[in-house]
């Protein structure tokens, strides 16, 4: 039974009400320093929007310009505004997905406030997704839509090279799969909402395929509009976001099997080795201590390296701030060092049975990283 149904049982006067205040459609918008473009915004809204039961929603993340408190201010003179604030949390796709879970509206739009993106189009997308598509896409590349001045040459072809490779995962050609840009179902967005990843910049990619995982048939329909350049403030993209978009791409592949956040820790794990032996080179060519004191000193090199690089980029949503973050790095220490005597471990007990190095170490190193993930994703970033 539906709640629109159980709401009708619980009473002719709850019914009634429900039928007037019937919210149609959410709009989603995520805000880091956004100051400049939110007044702005809400004016085009209301005109494009005008004669649909609209409401904005503003998920902030206690951005340091406060964001937040001009929301609130526009919230006076616009009833039908308000804004979700979180505090000592980051990330675009955690902040869609709780915008979308805190409204009643039939349907979401989830769009930057950059204005970037053209609220003249949320219109005919809300009318595709009446007419029965599950997932109505703001296409940047569909025919007729451009991307205008909005991109850079370089991101132009980065965003081309992502397209691509979306389309491995997805299966299907989608004109723009990393726009920021959407209308859906919001019963279909609760439906998936467990199975999405909380990290990333790409939460639209992720619904087409956790809808498609869960074995629904989904309609796509896009609608082509052309990319504006960024009204006020700067642009959040950043290498961090590109990598983070690489993770989630390889868990992807694996079906999802692997963890986005186990794929990027396993990156740093990787570049951590490169520090390391740096570190040993460093340290013999230079300061020339016994092997033993230049190997120490590598390795807690390598460990420092890898906690920091993995709490601005696996766990870039629970960042350790303050006094947690060097309790976090002690911590890190700790779990590492017994990491490493697994790894030893279970090197040295395969290459008792079969004599092959190389085997036996990859083992090795494969146990330390899944132990060490999976230790301080309990102990340190929580
Ligand atoms: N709450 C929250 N938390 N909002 C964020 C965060 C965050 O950590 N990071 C960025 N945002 C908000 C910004 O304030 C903006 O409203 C919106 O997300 C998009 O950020 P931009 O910094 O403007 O991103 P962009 O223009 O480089 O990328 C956009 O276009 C891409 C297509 O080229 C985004 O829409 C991408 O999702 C899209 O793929
Ligand atoms: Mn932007």
């Amino acid at each position: 039974m539906s709640s629109e149904q159980n709401s009708l049982m619980a009473g002719p006067r709850i019914a009634a009400a429900g039928a007037h205040h019937k919210l149609e459609l959410a709009v989603v918008v995520p805000t880091y320093n956004e100051r400049d473009n939110l007044a702005l915004l809400c004016e085009n809204l209301e005109q494009a929007l005008a004669g649909i039961a609209w409401e904005l929603i503003v998920v902030d993340d206690n951005s340091p310009d406060d964001t937040a408190g001009l929301v609130r201010q526009l919230g006076r003179r616009y009833p039908n505004v308000r804004c979700i604030k979180r505090i000592g949390r980051r990330g675009l796709s955690s902040a869609c997905a709780e915008g979308i879970l805190s409204t009643n509206a039939v349907f979401v739009a989830v769009m930057d406030a950059d204005h970037q993106h053209d609220e003249a189009i949320l219109t005919p997308m809300l009318e595709a997704a009446r007419g029965g598509a599950d997932i109505v896409v703001g296409s940047r590349f569909a025919e007729s839509g451009s991307s205008g001045d909005g991109l850079s040459p370089t991101r132009l072809r980065g965003s081309k090279l992502a397209t691509a490779m979306a389309a491995m995962v997805t299966g299907r050609a989608l004109a723009d799969p990393m726009s920021g840009f959407f209308l859906l179902r919001r019963d279909l967005f609760e439906a998936i909402a467990a199975n999405l990843s909380a990290d990333g910049f790409k939460i639209l990619l992720d619904i087409v395929v956790s809808a498609q995982r869960s074995g629904r048939q989904i309609m796509i329909a896009e609608v082509p509009y052309v990319f504006r350049p960024r009204h006020a403030g700067d642009s959040k993209m950043s290498p961090l976001i590109v990598i983070q978009f690489l993770g989630l791409w390889l868990s992807s592949l694996t079906r999802g099997l692997l963890p986005t956040s186990f794929l990027l820790f396993s990156m740093v794990g990787v570049s951590g080795v490169a520090v390391h032996l740096a570190a040993l080179w460093a340290l013999s060519t230079w300061a020339k201590p016994s092997f033993v004191i230049a190997q120490i000193g590598a390795t807690l090199t390598a460990m420092t390296w890898n906690f920091f690089l993995n709490n601005i980029l696996t766990y870039s949503d629970k960042r350790l701030h303050g006094a947690r973050l060097w309790l976090g790095l002690l911590g890190f220490y700790a779990v590492c060092s017994i990491g490493g005597l697994a790894n030893v471990s279970v090197a040295s007990w395969i290459y008792e049975m079969r004599e092959a190095t190389f085997v036996a170490g990859m083992a090795g190193a494969l146990m330390s990283s899944v132990f060490n993930y999976a230790v301080t994703r309990i102990l340190t970033w929580k």
